[in-house]
């Protein structure tokens, strides 16, 4: 079959008086065929009336695909019904959307097989020299027999995948191309008939007054929250005060997550807090739930790694009387407890294999299942979980599902430490002599600029929490005294010279040795034992930093 010029009868009138008067012809048309006296003898009659009943059928179809079209304005969901309407309507298998940029290139956006199933891009290569033919011309075409058609019958993918019919539309806004519309099958019937290329091409512009609907609506969506957000950050500077819910943060990574937090507070999405020990996770786990939604509803908190697996188990998800030797009662575990709220699963990194198993299953089902019992319960629970292992280095260690991981990480909130955000130890320390005077009764101390320097320099091993003792001992033991010096942080005094801490009696080699080892076992500690971060911060490789470790004898924890 030949090429038929991309219809659009409705140029020049607004969007909306285009849809209203598209309904109009159709609803006129299906009346007038409806209405239409066919005459009831003969073949060929019979014909007509079939053919007609098939248009009336089609056209209603049309009428119900674009009804549906205009029914969303999420960009993802439009171009989803689009591929799908054009499959049902032209009767083929599958189908691909290609969408114009900015420059007019055409991108591959979305493709779809009769089943609904996305389809990977590569399996559309005999298409892209279609598409351009009918991009460049702005103008439809339906190959109802491949094998006949010159241009394409020897292409290998018509081959390979047998490809009997094509169709191919162009997407027409204001008589520009803003994309195309691509189905094919591997079926030689039906035909595409007169009717079907008429309809399939009134609904290609339906299509593209769709598209550029959903485009304008997310457009506005995106600078309506880029504009809430940076009112937020800009309240935030202005009030000079750097603080958010009770957290306390000048420095740029907190900040940002001050703003992340805002914007996912109101979800109910999964939230995988990261960091040392004492940056502040279950601070932020907290802010988390008391911003959103779930506020009035529990926040329960567990901590994955304080109990053994069998414990864990019944308090996450409860039991059945008599399960086990000991479960005297019917139990409801955490996520029931948590319903309508939120479960904080404190170090996520310590729940045993078997346990990571039943909490995916929560995860994608939203149901979970007693002990003993043989039937599921429905749960609406937020789940935030914090670690301060590295857990995508556990999931290359094999100690953690890689599913759960991904399913855990769809908002990932990383904390620095703080010795990689020093200008936070300025407004931290204020914030805590504030909150310590008033617990001691204590008013008007102030911090000397030699004891703060010791703050700033400090590695704090121990993060903000370390931060906070320290201040809480020096107000301690300030007694009457008004300002804090050295003298009220004497553990943050460094200690004195590396030769004085060496054996005297000992040669350059051993000593050498013994700085060596010293710096390996710390190194060690800060990694938690992991040899590969540790040769990373030490510049070596793990074979390397292996032979130290077994030459030194260091016992790894
Ligand atoms: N940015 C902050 N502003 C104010 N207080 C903070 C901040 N970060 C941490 N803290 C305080 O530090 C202490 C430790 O914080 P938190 O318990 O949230 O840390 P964590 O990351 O959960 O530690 P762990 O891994 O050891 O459980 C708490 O008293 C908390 O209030
Ligand atoms: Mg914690």
């Amino acid at each position: 079959m030949g090429s038929k010029k991309g219809e659009n009868g409705m140029k020049g009138a607004s969007k909306a008086a285009r849809s209203d008067q598209f309904f109009a012809e159709v609803q006129s048309e299906i009346k007038e065929l409806e209405q239409s006296e066919p005459v009831r003898s003969g073949e060929s009659s019979q014909r007509q009336l079939d053919t007609m009943m098939r248009k009336v059928e089609k056209l209603e179809m049309l009428t119900d695909i674009t009804k549906a079209l205009n029914s969303t304005l999420n960009l993802n969901e439009v171009l989803e019904k689009i591929i799908d309407s054009t499959i049902q309507l032209s009767d083929t298998d599958r189908g691909f959307l290609m969408l114009a940029d900015e420059r007019g290139a055409l991108e591959f956006k979305i493709a779809r097989d009769r089943e609904k199933r996305p389809l990977d891009k590569e399996e559309f290569t005999i298409s892209f020299s279609i598409v351009n033919e009918v991009a460049v011309r702005g103008e439809s075409l339906f190959i109802s027999d491949i094998l006949e058609d010159s241009r394409f019958k020897n292409q290998k993918s018509v081959l390979d995948l047998q490809l009997k019919r094509a169709l191919c539309v162009p997407l027409t806004l204001e008589k520009s191309v803003i994309g195309v519309i691509y189905a094919d099958s591997n079926r030689l019937s039906p035909a595409f008939a007169t009717g079907d290329i008429s309809i399939i091409s009134a609904f290609a512009s339906q299509a593209a007054i769709a598209i550029e609907n959903a485009k304008l609506h997310g457009n506005l969506v995106l600078s309506q929250e880029t504009l809430a957000l940076e009112n937020q950050k800009l309240r935030l500077e202005l009030s000079g005060k750097y603080e958010f819910s009770g957290i306390i943060g000048r420095s740029k990574p907190m900040q940002e997550i001050f703003l992340t937090i805002q914007k996912i507070a109101h979800l109910s999405t999964t939230v995988l807090i990261q960091g040392e020990t004492g940056t502040g996770k279950e601070l932020i786990a907290r802010a988390v739930h008391f911003n959103g939604t779930r506020k009035g509803a529990p926040l329960v908190t567990i901590n994955c790694g304080a109990m053994p697996k069998e414990l864990l188990e019944s308090e996450l998800f409860g039991h059945k009387k008599g399960s086990f030797t000991g479960a005297a009662n019917d139990k409801a575990g955490l996520f029931e407890a948590a319903s309508g709220g939120t479960i904080f699963l404190d170090e996520i990194g310590e729940m045993p294999l078997e346990l990571q198993v039943k909490l995916l299953r929560v995860l994608q089902e939203g149901t979970i299942r007693r002990i003993g019992e043989n039937f599921d319960r429905k749960v609406d629970v937020r789940v935030i979980a914090a670690t301060n292992r590295e857990l995508d280095e556990d999931v290359k260690a094999g100690v953690f599902r890689r599913d759960l991981y991904y399913r855990l990480c769809v908002i990932p909130i990383t904390i620095p430490p703080l010795r990689m955000r020093r200008e936070d130890i300025l407004p931290l320390t204020e914030h805590f002599l504030g909150k310590y005077e008033a617990r001691m009764n204590k008013e008007g101390i102030e911090i000397s600029s030699e004891a703060m320097k010791l703050l700033l320099m400090n590695p704090w091993p121990g993060n903000v929490r370390e931060l906070e003792n320290s201040i809480e001992r020096s107000l301690a033991l300030c007694g009457d005294s008004r300002l804090l010096t050295p003298v009220h942080f004497p553990h943050l005094i460094p200690e004195s010279g590396l030769l004085d801490q060496l054996d005297q009696s000992k040669s350059l080699k051993e000593k050498l040795h013994s700085v060596e080892r010293q710096i390996i076992v710390e190194t060690l500690e800060k990694t938690n034992g992991r040899i590969t971060r540790a040769a990373e911060l030490l510049e070596v490789t793990r074979q390397h930093l292996h032979n130290k470790i077994k030459k030194y004898k260091i016992t790894l924890h």
